[in-house]
């Protein structure tokens, strides 16, 4: 693997795709064991987790759903960390259990300020899973159930992670130089 160019910064490489897909052939499995018969929803979070979420679930061999929604949090200006759902969830997750697929979780705060929203509609469990987990870039309160990489709080693209939009059509996971 060769460093690469997005945009203005240059990346090295970190996470090779065989590694990522062998850990999520470990997570599939794990996954297909603690939800055996349950029928669970799994439910990704646009746009980062659409590689991690389609590899992962074409392993998952237990009956499972899949429906995607899209969260956004306002940068800038306003201090508030105000997290707007900008394509909502279609499903009816009352009763069902849920497990929420996340590329990475930096600070935690998209998942804190979504979470709420989510048990109002009266699920039976939500578990967390993510790729990456920057636990030292955690701010906000999260737990974390199921983790592919800890990885240190440095900037990555590649495997549906992007800077400004480009990098996602990358099958390793790189790391900025
Ligand atoms: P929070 O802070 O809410 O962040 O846990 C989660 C979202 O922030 C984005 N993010 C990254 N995107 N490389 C990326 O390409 C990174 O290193 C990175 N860190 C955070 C990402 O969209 C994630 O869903
Ligand atoms: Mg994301």
């Amino acid at each position: 693997m060769n460093s690469i160019k997005v945009l203005d910064k240059e990346f090295v490489p970190y996470l090779s795709e065989k590694e990522i897909q062998e850990k999520i052939t470990v997570l599939a499995m794990q996954l297909n064991k603690d939800y055996a018969g349950k029928r669970p929803i799994f439910l990704s979070i646009l746009n980062g987790s659409f590689l991690f979420t389609a590899d992962l679930f074409k392993q998952i061999t237990i009956e499972a759903e899949v429906c995607f929604i899209k969260l956004a949090s306002y940068k800038g200006m306003s201090s508030s960390g105000n997290v707007i759902t900008a394509i909502g969830l279609e499903a009816n997750v009352s009763g069902r259990d849920i497990i929420i697929l996340e590329d990475i979780i930096d600070t935690g705060k998209t998942l804190h300020h979504y979470l709420p929203q989510l048990l109002s509609s009266g699920p039976a469990s939500v578990k967390i899973a993510v790729l990456l987990n920057k636990k030292e870039a955690l701010q906000f309160p999260v737990q974390v159930d199921y983790t592919c990489f800890d990885i240190p709080n440095k900037f990555v693209v590649g495997y549906g992670l992007d800077y400004d939009g480009l990098g996602r059509n990358s099958k390793d996971i790189y790391q900025l130089k």
